[in-house]
This record gives structure tokens, sequence and C-alpha cells, in this order.
């Protein structure tokens, strides 16, 4: 089998929250148009590795990091990187859907308009694109004009992903994206990954390992801010190397 692309690589990453070490001496590199997934008990450093891709920690004070991390094979760390433009390369969906308070319309178009697209036809085009990649075109397509607030959870969280790809990323966050939504809803977003990863790689932290099982590609297992293995998913979860991964898949902490 050939090796896949690769999207991120990490080298001999690590990150102290003022003088706490949160994340220790991670390497690791994450397949692209592939859905992997971090996964580990809560406080581990899942979703402070998650912003380390989008450099998102920055705004955090006290937040240091050493290592490195390359998208397609170049390096994100530059202090005097534009981050915007990293941002609009790695988008980020959260764990409670957060839409704008505006129209449907609105909502998708954001990041064209905030790089001046004027365009009614691109938009218009765009808003289509992104919508049907995202599922929800058939829900929404006669409302666009209605306000994003009066959608349904699971209808904001699609059209949050219908945000963040609109700009057309190469790497798609989901940080517990599903934890607020209940499990039909969840069925409905991790079918909606399977389709995404053919254009995009997505990277998804959750707690919930049956989800990690049925969904991801990958899985990097974390434990107090160090990866302890790292593998295609199928294989981890059936033939665990470590003990500590044994022991966590089978439930016996977490
Ligand atoms: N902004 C922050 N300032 C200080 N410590 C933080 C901050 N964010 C997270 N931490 C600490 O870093 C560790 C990892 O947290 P986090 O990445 O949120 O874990 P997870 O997502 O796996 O639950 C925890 O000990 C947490 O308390
Ligand atoms: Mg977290």
């Amino acid at each position: 089998m050939n090796e896949p692309d690769i999207a991120l690589t990490l080298d001999n990453l690590s990150l102290w929250y003022g003088d706490k070490q949160a994340l220790s001496a991670i390497s690791l590199q994450i397949p692209k148009n592939r859905i992997t997934a971090l996964i580990g008990p809560s406080g581990c450093g899942k979703s402070t590795l998650l912003r380390c891709f989008n450099r998102m920690n920055d705004a955090i004070v006290d937040c240091r990091v050493e290592g490195d991390i390359l998208l397609e094979q170049q390096s994100i760390m530059a202090n005097n990187l534009d981050l915007p433009a990293l941002r609009r390369r790695i988008g980020m969906v959260f764990q409670r859907p957060n839409p704008f308070p505006k129209t449907i319309y609105e909502n998708v178009v954001y990041g064209l308009r905030l790089q001046g697209v004027r365009d009614r036809r691109v938009l218009d085009e765009t808003v289509e694109r992104a919508l049907r990649a995202a599922a929800l075109w058939p829900e929404v397509k006669d409302k666009l004009w209605q306000n994003a607030m009066t959608l349904s959870a699971g209808q904001q969280q699609r059209l949050v992903i219908a945000r963040a790809i609109a700009i057309a990323p190469a790497v798609l966050l989901l940080d517990e994206p599903t934890s607020a939504l209940d499990p039909i809803t969840t069925l409905v977003i991790e079918e909606l990954m399977q389709t995404l990863k053919e254009q995009f790689t997505l990277i998804l932290v959750t707690h919930n390992m049956q989800q990690a099982a049925r969904v991801s590609d990958y899985t990097v297992f974390m434990h107090q801010g160090s990866v302890v293995e790292a593998g295609e998913t199928d294989v981890l979860f059936t033939a665990p190397r470590q003990r500590r991964t044994e022991d966590y898949i089978s439930g016996r902490y977490g």
C-alpha cells in the first residue's frame, strides 16, 4: 500500500501554559484527505494540540510553544506568519454551533466578503456549493434570507461547516463537533465528515471512542500531553501496541 500524502507534520512540539507543560515533544504526521481522530482522557491536551494547527494558542497570554509544525512542508511557526491567511487554509469548528446572527446566506459568504469578493454570481455559487457540501442545501435553499439562529442545532452546525469550507481550506479542525447534538444529528454530521474528506483533511477531537472508531481513518491517543500511540484506526482499536492504549479503549480509565 502506498503511504498517504501528509497534510501536517509535527516535529518535537511542546507547549507550556505559564510553567505548566501541556504538550510534550509531540512528533506526528497527519495524512491528507483522511479523518484523524485525537482521543484521550479529559485534560490530556487534545484541544491544545488542535489549536496549535491554526495558531489559536497565540492569543493566550503566557502560552509558549517549541518545535515545528509544517503545513504541506512549510513551517507555520514563524513569528511574522500571516495568521489570517493561515486560518483561511485551516478552518475550525467548535463544540457549540456558533453561526453569526445574520442570514443563512450571509453566514456562508462571510469569509468571501472579508476577502472583498463582491461578484454576486460568485457569492451565489459559493453558497450553493458550500451548503450542498455540508449536506444542508435541500433544507435551506428556499430560506437563505432567514436568520441562521432560527435553524436547529444540527442545522446550525452544518451551516458553520459550510461557512468554514466556503473559502476552500486545506484542513478542517473539529473540536468535539457533535457533543452538543442528539444521536440522530450526530450521525448526520458523521456521514458528512465522510464526504468532506474527499476534499479536505479533517482532524477530529472526540471524547467518544465509538465515534473515533466509526468515523476516523487514523487515531492519535494522547495522555498527559504526550502521544502514547498513533496509527490506523482499525489497528489501534483492535491491536493496540501500548498497554495504556488498551486500558483506555477498553474503558479502564478516562
Ligand atoms: N488557556 C489555558 N490556560 C492554562 N491552562 C490551560 C489552558 N487551556 C488548557 N489548559 C490546561 O492544559 C491541559 C490540556 O487541556 P486541553 O487541551 O483543554 O485538554 P482536552 O481538550 O484534552 O480536554 C489541561 O491541564 C488544561 O487545564
Ligand atoms: Mg478539549
